[in-house]
């Protein structure tokens, strides 16, 4: 196993522990939210699971963790999913994975969100992760000609690209495109939070701000540091 999958195991090992029996549990998607997942299954408790993927849904039912759709419980005590960058204040990008909208529905549902990551995530400034930008797919090309724009006034000159896969517009859970932004580095991510969402066509984005209540991560050491916002 590499340190960065040592780091993620860690940090999911670390945020099971918080959950305690009778909660309901949002459950992030990717390589680090899987860890969490499967340290969660092996802790039996009774707890039930509200999914940000069908990928993590298949998992976590493989397991044999009782699942609830989004809204079909009470409030969501606790998520825990992992992420592509961890800035100042615990601003977040997601979306590497491709389930950042389902994942921020889950997120703003939910009491507790505690983000999960290897040492590598944590980072001075957010965006050296491209943004993933979620748009419908009717019109996306023009869609992304308007957050060149938005980019643009957020002095930002990139151009987005299209996310592929074996040549075909990668697809999301529902089934929309994903744009990625290579920024560089994002001065004011609120700002550019609020420009895309501006945007017609622009589903959301991956930029997670005042969203985390607590970051988990995995040390080259073996621990796990824990920070707030
Ligand atoms: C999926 C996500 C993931 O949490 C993010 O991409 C991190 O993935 P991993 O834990 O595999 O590094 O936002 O949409």
């Amino acid at each position: 196993m590499s340190d960065a999958d040592d780091q993620k195991r860690a940090a999911g090992e670390a945020a099971a522990a918080l959950v305690e029996a009778g909660m309901v549990v949002g459950l992030g998607t990717g390589s680090t939210a899987a860890w969490f997942i499967r340290a969660l299954a092996g802790r039996g408790l009774d707890v039930t699971c509200v999914c940000t993927s069908r990928v993590t849904g298949e998992l976590a039912a493989s397991l044999g963790l009782k699942l609830a759709g989004l809204g079909e419980t009470g409030d969501i005590d606790l998520t825990v999913d992992g992420a592509d960058e961890i800035g100042p204040g615990l601003s977040l990008i997601k979306g590497g994975g491709g389930a950042l909208l389902r994942e921020k529905l889950v997120w703003e549902a939910s009491r507790r969100c505690v983000v999960i990551a290897d040492a590598a995530k944590h980072v001075k400034k957010l965006g050296k992760f491209p943004l993933p930008i979620e748009v419908v797919a009717f019109g996306h090309a023009t869609t992304a000609l308007r957050i060149c724009d938005a980019l643009v006034e957020s002095g930002l000159g990139v151009a987005p690209r299209l996310r592929t896969r074996d040549g075909e517009p990668v697809r999301t859970d529902g089934g929309n495109f994903i744009y990625d932004a290579a920024c560089g580095a994002i001065e004011e991510p609120a700002a550019l939070a609020a420009a895309l969402k501006s945007v017609t066509g622009v589903v959301d984005h991956g930029l997670f701000l005042d969203l985390a209540d607590q970051a988990l991560i995995g040390a080259a050491d073996g621990g796990v540091t824990t920070l707030e916002p």
